[in-house]
């Protein structure tokens, strides 16, 4: 195989520096986030070799098929991880939009058959080639915007055929696309139409069918449910990822968006990967969280585009907890998949640090897909997946400045997938 070489110097600051073996950031620790002024990395082979400052630069003697990268008054960082979206979807909502601005509820409009369902009656009529080649393109903006690993769940099929066809859609993605692809099943994302009368036969169905058949054909890693009031209670997410963990399939899941009903709670009991949505908390949730491996995500423009409330950033962070961030892309709640405006708005909107902001968009963001042993951080031994910006003053004027494009270049395991003015 060709050697794939890359030398990217004279960086304004490698950021998130973390040393091997840290693989998520908690409470105060996430204020703290490693920089090398000056700095240069190497990659071979799509995995980072050896990073430093000038002082320790060792000189090159084989300048032979290496790219080298000019960072001057960049600043390089582990690409963006989005670790919730809905991105397999057969087409936008914009109707739904004019309806909210017109005066009605996320909810009323999901109890009037539009919403999930409305999505899920046209993802049943579309065939896994259409499906593709939209998701494709979505994801390609999303990697143009810094984004290099992508966790996408199923949801809009809700029944076996059509949830098993975006999983395999979204499979396809994962080998066709640069990008990391980490998958989920989220047949419990609404009651669909046939099971209206029959809510234990739906939860059976993906007990007893759904969930071995996607785990026995390797076509997710995770299991998902929304525990809401009009869609799953907490004991029937409950029963789902008990069974999910039988199969190996890790509980990540749609928690208390619009309020509190115990989600959190029964997600800990079953030791879920992550808690994600969190707009609406009690103060007893988040006592919940402490001491536990479950990471609580959120999902900041998601609250902007419904204008719900924003998740207690801070409080969590005070409680001692890794805080994630994602995007949750889908065609309902948040049709952007764009982690640069996530990351302004957790400043804006979540009053989080920059230094904090990146940090659950890298290493907590991997941590909740399961990556952080690959990704999340600039460290030897990793992916070399990583973003380098346009000359900015300040890594904080990256959420200051929100809605521009910082971005030059974005590079995924080794590889450049967005050419910018660093290109020799
Ligand atoms: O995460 N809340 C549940 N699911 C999605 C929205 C789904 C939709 O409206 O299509 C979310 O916000
Ligand atoms: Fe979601």
């Amino acid at each position: 195989m060709e050697a794939n070489r890359l030398l990217i110097k004279n960086a304004k600051a490698l950021v998130g520096t973390h040393p091997k073996g840290t693989l998520r950031v908690a409470g105060a620790s996430m204020a703290e986030l490693p920089m090398l002024e000056h700095g240069w990395m190497m990659a071979e082979n799509g995995v980072i070799t050896a990073l430093g400052t000038e002082e320790d630069w060792p000189g090159i003697s084989d300048w032979n098929g290496l790219e080298v990268i000019d960072a001057t008054d960049r600043y390089v960082l582990p690409g963006w991880c989005d670790p919730h979206t809905h991105s397999v979807f057969a087409a936008p909502r914009e109707g739904e939009f004019v309806d909210r601005i017109n005066g009605l509820g996320y909810e009323e409009i999901a109890a009037k058959g539009g919403g999930i369902l409305n999505s899920a009656r046209k993802l049943r009529a579309m065939g896994e080639e259409e499906l593709y080649a939209g998701a494709k393109a979505r994801l390609e903006e999303m990697m143009h915007q810094g984004t290099v690993a992508v966790e996408i769940k199923s949801g809009y099929g809700l029944d076996a055929a059509s949830e098993l066809k975006m999983l395999r859609v979204a499979q396809r993605l994962k080998k066709t696309l640069p990008l990391q692809v980490r998958t989920t099943l989220l047949a419990a994302h609404a009651l669909p139409p046939e099971y209206k009368d029959n809510r234990a036969g739906y939860v059976d169905l993906i007990i007893k069918q759904l969930i071995p058949q996607v785990a026995g054909e390797g076509l997710a890693q995770y299991v998902d449910c929304f525990c809401e009031r009009n869609y799953f209670t907490a004991e029937e997410m409950g029963l789902i990822l008990e069974a999910g963990n039988k199969h190996d399939l890790k509980g990540k899941v749609h928690v208390n968006q619009f309020s509190s009903m115990g989600g959190i709670q029964a997600a800990v009991a079953h030791n879920a990967l992550s808690v994600d949505h969190l707009e609406v908390m009690e103060d007893a949730d988040i006592e919940s969280l402490r001491g536990t491996r479950t990471i609580p995500t959120l999902l900041p423009s998601c609250s902007f585009f419904l204008g719900i409330p924003y998740g207690p950033a801070r409080e969590l962070i005070e409680a001692g907890l890794p805080v994630a961030l994602a995007t949750d892309h889908n065609p309902g709640s948040t049709p952007s998949g764009n982690m640069n405006f996530v990351v302004a708005l957790a400043c804006i909107k979540l009053r989080m640090s920059p230094e904090q902001a990146v940090q659950a968009a890298t290493i907590n963001a991997a941590a909740a897909m399961g990556l952080a042993e690959e990704l999340g951080s600039l460290t030897v031994g990793k992916r070399a997946s990583c973003l380098i910006t346009k000359p900015v003053p300040s890594l904080a004027y990256l959420p200051y400045a929100f809605g521009q494009d910082h971005i030059d270049t974005v590079i995924i395991d080794g590889r450049t997938v967005r050419t910018g003015e660093t290109a020799a």
